[in-house]
């Protein structure tokens, strides 16, 4: 598992944008862009080189940890996966390029794709200060035109990209997605019912053409979980005092919720279930939301059974975990 922490060069690259940048200024525009997305619009209010900064300071710790979280379990999946080249779609700032040269340190060539100029520019800058990104490619534009046109890559990543699009725009950027993913290709979205709902699609689009599922899911059947029940996971980051000044907010931490698929070309090595929501510990007993290969159970391990007992303690929200079944 790499750490949900932004890595220190890209800090000190963010931490360098800031200097002299008004917390009241960026708190003022990263509030805009916030509930632009709320009202279901993209990243189009984010037009200037403020703005940004302003995207990068409010959202770019967040995104990168449920990257990081996500790209981890694919990595826990697949040990033996050493990509050697990246396509970030929709890179943004360049937030799960940074967190895919952290899981994967095989990597040696990222290609960035982005409509969005200011987003792309500031993404730019900050890889000029990495010893991985530094000769980064960014393609502008529209994504899925831009793939059409690029070789295939060892991994393929879109964060935070597929809730942007129309919903016939996310079956196609879906399907060129998978087309140029020589060996995986990992969605990250918002862990919302909604964001739920889009990786569910994607996930029976891509693996009616083949794919295996590495993570979350144990298995390539119908999801079993029945509506109103969904699922998504949380990544936990905290918060600098930067990020508490614009947010107005009081804890030192945040929780961020997300949703993934981690897809793979060749079936993974072992299935094992995931967690699905945090453990109950019991006096008597651990309860456990697990997803296995035959469904989701709730597993329960009494606290006599010592061996089992003491390893089901350390198992948290999202974890792939060894189950009796
Ligand atoms: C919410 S941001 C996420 C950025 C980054 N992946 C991250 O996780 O921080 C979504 C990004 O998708 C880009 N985007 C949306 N639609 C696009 C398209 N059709 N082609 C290329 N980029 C697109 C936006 O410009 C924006 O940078």
């Amino acid at each position: 598992m790499i750490s949900p922490i932004l890595p220190p060069e890209l800090k000190a690259a963010l931490d360098a944008k800031l200097q002299g940048f008004s917390r009241t200024d960026a708190a003022q525009r990263s509030q805009k862009i916030s509930t632009a997305y709320r009202a279901g619009g993209g990243s189009g209010t984010i037009k200037s080189e403020a703005d940004a900064l302003a995207y990068a300071l409010a959202r770019m710790p967040a995104t990168y940890a449920a990257v990081a979280a996500s790209l981890s379990a694919l990595a826990e999946i697949a040990p033996d996966f050493a990509p050697e080249t990246l396509l970030d779609v929709g890179a943004g700032p360049g937030t799960a390029s940074w967190a895919a040269a952290e899981a994967f340190s095989s990597l040696q060539d990222f290609t960035l794709l982005d409509a969005n100029t200011v987003l792309s520019r500031l993404a730019l800058e900050l890889a000029r200060d990495s010893t991985r990104l530094a000769d980064c490619r960014y393609l502008p534009g529209d994504a899925a035109a831009n793939l059409a046109e690029v070789s295939q890559a060892d991994l393929v990543v879109a964060s935070y990209i597929v809730g942007e699009l129309a919903e016939s725009d996310q079956r196609k950027l879906a399907e060129t997605m998978w087309a140029k993913a020589r060996h995986a290709l990992v969605v990250i979205e918002p862990g919302t019912p909604a964001g739920y709902a889009r990786i569910l699609a994607l996930r029976q689009q891509l693996t009616e053409l083949g794919a295996f599922v590495a993570a979350p899911c144990p298995h390539e059947k119908s999801c079993p979980l029945v509506a109103p029940d969904w699922c998504h996971f949380s990544q936990r980051l905290p918060r600098s005092q930067a990020h508490r000044q614009i947010k107005g907010a009081e804890v030192p931490f945040e929780d961020e919720r997300f949703i993934y698929l981690a897809l793979t070309r060749t079936p993974p090595a072992s299935r094992v279930a995931r967690v699905l929501a945090p453990p109950d510990i019991g006096k008597a007993e651990i309860t456990a939301k697990l997803c296995t290969k035959d469904g989701v159970e709730l597993a329960r391990v009494p606290r006599r059974d010592k061996a089992a007992y003491a390893s089901a303690r350390r198992w948290r929200w999202g974890d792939a975990v060894m189950s009796e079944s």
